[in-house]
């Protein structure tokens, strides 16, 4: 079984120190093959925020664990108008990492990470072609047997949130092409700070048959509807199970898990547990 850890949007500057220690302590715990951390490091890419998620990522790659990255929107500055077109990425790349294209295999997964933090398109994202293209031809030279995951910031999806609706990245149309052609089996975004699973083909009508799970916010402090949460994610071969951990005030528990089977280019839904977290 491979085993991975989903985080997203820990906002350093904007985050609440108990909720960090208490991620850190469950990713010792249960000690997954990879810890993905969808994007939005920090709250405003200041050097004193990346800082603090360059020690968060420190002290989990010093208890050795691996951790595959993308930046988010909130890791480009925003208002430094200067840095944000001629260097926008390097405070990132300094403290997080140095590759904007992740590739991690792990016994049973290929995990690629995409970056879509842009300067221009600030907030919503974008996907290049030359992504779309990379995308395909790593797909082509991976093992075909293990489970293809793209990791991004920005969902590929329109989805709900609350009363409207958070958009799709930029060329999200194109790029599902491309994850289609590529076999990608697994989408995992963050972004909207709302943990939630869907079956592509739901959402979209051309689209593959990837499961597109969305993380809520790990340790922010500004939320949207939903608690603090992250989600672990574990593969065993045509089945994968999803289960959101939530913050109930005290502690992650496991509020929702879902488990789905692949049948022929379909994910169906094998069992689904809901639960409320215990306030
Ligand atoms: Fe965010
Ligand atoms: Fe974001």
């Amino acid at each position: 079984m491979t085993r991975l850890i989903h985080l997203s949007d820990l906002h350093f500057g904007a985050h609440d120190p108990v909720l960090v220690e208490a991620v850190e302590q469950r990713v010792h715990d249960d000690a997954p093959d990879l810890v993905v951390i969808s994007g939005d490091f920090t709250q405003r890419a200041r050097t004193e925020q990346f800082q603090e998620a360059c020690r968060f990522l420190e002290r989990l790659r010093e208890a050795g664990h691996d951790v595959l990255a993308v930046p988010g929107n909130h890791d480009v500055p925003l208002y430094d108008v200067l840095r944000r077109f001629l260097s926008p990425l390097t405070r990132y790349m300094r403290y997080v990492d140095n590759t904007l294209c992740p590739l991690q295999e792990i016994p049973g997964a290929t995990v690629l990470g995409i970056n879509t933090a842009r300067s221009l398109t600030f907030k919503d994202g974008r996907i290049s072609h030359e992504q779309m293209d990379f995308i395909r031809e790593t797909f082509e030279r991976t093992d075909p047997n293990s489970t293809r995951i793209v990791v991004t910031h920005h969902p590929l999806f329109a989805l709900a949130l609350g009363e409207s609706i958070a958009p799709a990245v930029g060329r999200s149309a194109l790029a599902l092409d491309a994850i289609g052609e590529a076999g990608v089996d697994l989408l995992l975004a963050g972004h909207n700070h709302q943990a939630s699973v869907h079956n592509a083909r739901d959402l979209v009508t051309r689209a593959g048959a990837a499961l597109v799970i969305q993380a809520g916010t790990a340790t922010s402090t500004r939320l949207r509807d939903q608690e603090q949460s992250f989600n672990r994610i574990e593969i065993d071969g045509g089945s994968v199970t999803v289960t959101v951990e939530s913050w109930n005030g005290s502690a992650f528990a496991p509020q929702d898990a879902q488990r789905f089977e692949r049948e022929g280019d379909h994910w169906r839904i094998a069992e689904k547990h809901m639960e409320q977290a215990a306030h």
